[in-house]
């Protein structure tokens, strides 16, 4: 059987190869003339600069869309969540239960409070949140390029809970039946908590369960509003400073000295009945003084 390839020596494959690389018989590089060349060269630039052009406006168009400063997944919560200090839990039930005649009873809630009111302190919001706001109303801010998207955020001082800031009396009520409470609302990024300007958000407490024992309840601020000007919440990158604005409210306990109390921040766009998620508008604790 005769090879069908005929042998070719070293020298004739080189020789083949530069006739390929430059054929002079018929003027062609590599298989193809100059020209040809060009027209490919330039399809190539031309399909690259597409390619380019394309991808360029796909990222600007995400960055210009994307605001860094606003959180681009935001949570769709649509009624803020209420909370109460001392956030002493007892089996997903929060207990507010002390001991008047134990000092370390007591001590231990009036911490707790202490530490909670720390970045409310006049030292912490004079130097954070030196600024005097409008009362009673939103306070809308806009982008401005210079400020570098940072928004101001209200003051909330302690001193502005009256009896139960803490500075009078130490102890907040807790040496005796006289306990105060901190209510907060969650932030939701945006929201605005009444459509009438007029009537902003208060707090409501009232007695579920043992009406005989709270002989009085008192609210600070005045009424237990939370002021406008507190909202919207801007989010964490654009107003690092923010503070959420308290409520607090002191309880005269007599007779058992024990009631279950729920709390309610009553504004137009809060719901309170939320089967799922019984912390929505509102939160309800058991308060306890012990002898
Ligand atoms: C309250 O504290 C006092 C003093 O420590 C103690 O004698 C008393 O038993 C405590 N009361 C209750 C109900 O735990
Ligand atoms: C406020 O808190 C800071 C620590 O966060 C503390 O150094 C300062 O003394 C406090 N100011 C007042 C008036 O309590
Ligand atoms: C707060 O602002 C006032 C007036 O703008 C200024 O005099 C004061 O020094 C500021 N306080 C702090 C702690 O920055
Ligand atoms: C509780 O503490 C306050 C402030 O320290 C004090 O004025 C009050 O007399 C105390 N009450 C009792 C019952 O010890
Ligand atoms: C609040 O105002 C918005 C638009 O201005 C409206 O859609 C909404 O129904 C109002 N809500 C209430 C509770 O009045
Ligand atoms: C607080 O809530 C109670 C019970 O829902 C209601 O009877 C009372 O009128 C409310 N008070 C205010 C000031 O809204």
């Amino acid at each position: 059987m005769a090879a069908l390839k005929e042998k070719r020596s070293c020298g004739q494959r080189c020789e083949d190869f530069g006739r390929f690389v430059w054929n002079s018989d018929n003027g062609t590089l590599m298989g193809r003339t100059p020209e040809k060349w060009v027209y490919i060269s330039l399809y190539y630039v031309a399909f690259y600069v597409v390619m380019t052009a394309l991808f360029s406006l796909a990222i600007w168009t995400l960055m210009y869309t994307l605001d860094p400063y606003a959180p681009d997944y935001q949570d769709r919560l649509k009624s803020p969540g209420v909370m109460v200090w001392p956030d002493t839990y007892l089996e997903e039930k929060v207990q507010i239960a002390y001991n008047t005649s134990n000092k370390e009873s007591w001590m231990k809630m009036a911490k707790i409070l202490t530490k909670f009111l720390q970045p409310y302190n006049e030292t912490n919001q004079l130097e954070y949140n030196n600024y005097t706001c409008t009362k009673g109303k939103y306070f809308f801010q806009n982008f401005t390029p210079t400020s570098h998207h940072i928004k101001r955020a209200c003051p909330f001082t302690q001193s502005m809970l009256g009896h139960c800031s803490g500075l009078e009396d130490p102890t907040f009520g807790y040496n005796c039946s006289m306990p105060c409470v901190i209510i907060k609302m969650n932030r939701i990024i945006g929201f605005l908590p009444t459509n009438h300007t007029d009537s902003p958000p208060y707090v409501n407490c009232t007695v579920l369960d043992g009406h005989e024992n709270v002989e009085k309840m008192e609210y600070f601020p005045n009424k237990g509003i939370m002021d406008l000007s507190y909202f919207p919440y801007y989010g964490k990158l654009a107003q690092p400073t923010y503070v959420n604005p308290l409520v607090a409210v002191r309880f005269s306990l007599v007779k058992e000295k024990s009631a279950k109390i729920q709390c309610r921040v009553v504004s137009d766009k809060i719901s309170y009945e939320n089967f799922y998620d019984p912390f929505e508008g509102k939160v309800i604790f058991e308060l306890k003084a012990l002898k």
